[in-house]
C-alpha cells in the first residue's frame, strides 16, 4: 500500500468552501469514530487537475449518521435513501455523495451487486478501473493519506484504462461502456489485457438491462465530444451489440459537430439520438428503441425523424410553395425537422427545412377568430376555412398587413355568400 500524502494537492486544487467542508465532515466522521475518505472520480481529477466538484465520500462507519450531523450544522439539503446507505448533500455549486463503505458480489453477471458493510479497501475492490479505485482520507488523523490498491495513480500517469480483476466486465458490462467513455474523455488508452477482455466479453452487453444500457450510453452523449467514443464503441463491436445496423463513422462524427454548433443545449441529447438512429430503417429503429426501453418522448423524437426522412423526397419537387413545405412539416416534432435538415446532404432539401424551421413555423395570421367574426363570418366550420386560407395566404406572402388580411376575408364573404 502507498504512503502518499496529497493533503498540499487538496489544498491547492479544491474550491476553498468545498475544501472547508470536507475537512469539517473528516473531523465530525472522527468525533462519531468514524473514518471518511474522498473516492472515485474525485481523486482521479484532482490528480489530473482536473475540476470536479460532485464529489463521492465513502465512511467507514454509518453514512447516513455522518451525513445527518453534517446537515444539522450547515445550510444544506439533504436527500437520504436508507436503502442503499447513501445520502446526497447539495450546496450551491457543488454536492457530496456519502455511501457506507460496501463490500459487493455479483450473484450472476448483469445482476446488480449483493451488499454488505466493508472497508475501504472492500469499497475500493468492487470499482471498475484501476484510475476510479483510489482514496484520500479526511479524518484528521490520516489527513491527505492517498489509499490506492491497484497502482491507479502509475496508470493515470501512463493514461491508462485498467480493470481490476478478469471477469470485471463480465460481473458488470456497464463498464464496457464506462472504459469507452474515460478513454477517450482523458486520451486516455485502454490497458492491453483490458482491452482484450472487453472484446471477448462485448457480448456480456446481453446481460444488462435496457435502462442500464440507455443510461451509459446517454452518460457517453453527454460528453463536450461524444463522437470518439461511438467511433470506437464502432470499431470494438460494441455498438453492434445494441443493434447490428448502428454506425459510429465519420458521417456521425461529422452530423454530431453540426448537432452542437446548431441546436438548443437542451436539444442537443435527443438530436444525437435522432442521428445516431438515422441510418436505421424503421423497423431496426423500433428493435432499438425496444433493446433500450427508450421513454416515450425521446422514443417519439427518434420515430418522427425516421418518418420524416422517409418523407423528404416531396421537399424536392420543383415548384413547392411555402404553404406546401408547411403542409408536409408541421405535423413533425420540431426536433425532428431539426434532425433532418442536419442529417440530410441534400442542399435543396436543407434549404426547405431551414425555411420551415427559421420562418413558416412562426408564421400566424394576425386576424383571430374574434376578429374575423366582427367582420361577419359566423362561428362553425366556415370560420375554420377562412382562417386557414388566411394562413395559407400568409405563409405565400399573398397578405402582409391587417388591413391585407381583413380585404381578403372580405372578399371571401363577398364569394361565399
Ligand atoms: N463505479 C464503478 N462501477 C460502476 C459505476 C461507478 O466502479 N459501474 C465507481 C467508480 O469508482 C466511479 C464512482 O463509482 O469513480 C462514481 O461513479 P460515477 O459518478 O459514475 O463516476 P465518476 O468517476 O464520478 O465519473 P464522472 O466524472 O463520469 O462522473
Amino acid at each position: 500500500m502507498c504512503s502518499i500524502n496529497l493533503s498540499s494537492e487538496i489544498e491547492e486544487h479544491l474550491p476553498l468552501r468545498l475544501l472547508k467542508l470536507m475537512k469539517e465532515a473528516g473531523e465530525k466522521a472522527e468525533e462519531l469514530g468514524q473514518r471518511l475518505y474522498l473516492v472515485g472520480g474525485g481523486v482521479r481529477d484532482l490528480l489530473l487537475q482536473r475540476p470536479n466538484f460532485d464529489l463521492d465520500l465513502v465512511v467507514e462507519g454509518d453514512a447516513l449518521k455522518l451525513a445527518k450531523c453534517l446537515a444539522e450544522t450547515s445550510r444544506v439539503k439533504l436527500v437520504v435513501h436508507p436503502r442503499f446507505g447513501t445520502a446526497k448533500l447539495s450546496y450551491t455549486d457543488f454536492s457530496l455523495d456519502l455511501a457506507t463503505a460496501r463490500l459487493e458480489t455479483y450473484a450472476k453477471p448483469g445482476a446488480l451487486p449483493m451488499v454488505i458493510p466493508g472497508t475501504i479497501i472492500d469499497d475500493l475492490i468492487r470499482r471498475d478501473f484501476s484510475i476510479n479505485a483510489m482514496a484520500i482520507c479526511l479524518t484528521p488523523e490520516r489527513y491527505g493519506e492517498l489509499i490506492d490498491p491497484y497502482n491507479g495513480k502509475n496508470d493515470l500517469e501512463n493514461r491508462l484504462i485498467r480493470i481490476l480483476y478478469q471477469r470485471s466486465f463480465v460481473d458488470d458490462a456497464t463498464r464496457i461502456f464506462r472504459a469507452l467513455r474515460y478513454e477517450q474523455r482523458l486520451g486516455f488508452q485502454l490497458e492491453s489485457n483490458t482491452a482484450k477482455l472487453l472484446q471477448r466479453n462485448v457480448s456480456m452487453i446481453n446481460t444488462i438491462s435496457g435502462n442500464r444500457i440507455r443510461h451509459e450510453l446517454e452518460l457517453i452523449l453527454k460528453e463536450n465530444r461524444p463522437e470518439p467514443a461511438i467511433q470506437r464503441a464502432d470499431e470494438l463491436r460494441v455498438l453492434k451489440q445494441l443493434h447490428p445496423s448502428l454506425k459510429g463513422n465519420g458521417w456521425l462524427a461529422n452530423k454530431f459537430e453540426q448537432v452542437r454548433q446548431l441546436a438548443k443545449p437542451s436539444q442537443i441529447l435527443t438530436l444525437y439520438l435522432c442521428i445516431l438512429i438515422y441510418p436505421l430503417s424503421k423497423e431496426e429503429n423500433e428493435q432499438f428503441l425496444y433493446r433500450l426501453n427508450f421513454p416515450k418522448r425521446s422514443a417519439q423524437a427518434m420515430r418522427h425523424a425516421l418518418n420524416l426522412k422517409a418523407q423528404l423526397p416531396d421537399l424536392a419537387k420543383p415548384h413547392l410553395k411555402p404553404s406546401d413545405v408547411y403542409q408536409l412539416l408541421h405535423n413533425y416534432t420540431s426536433q425532428a425537422v431539426q434532425a433532418n435538415a442536419i442529417a440530410s446532404d441534400s442542399p435543396v432539401i436543407n434549404q426547405q427545412l431551414q425555411l420551415y424551421l427559421n420562418k413558416l413555423h412562426y408564421v400566424k395570421p394576425l386576424l383571430n377568430g374574434e376578429a374575423i367574426k366582427g367582420l361577419g363570418v359566423p362561428p362553425g366550420p366556415q370560420l375554420g376555412r377562412i382562417l386557414q386560407i388566411l394562413h395559407v395566404a400568409k405563409l405565400n406572402g399573398r397578405v402582409k398587413t391587417k388591413k391585407q388580411e381583413e380585404e381578403l376575408v372580405r372578399s371571401w364573404l363577398a364569394g361565399n355568400s
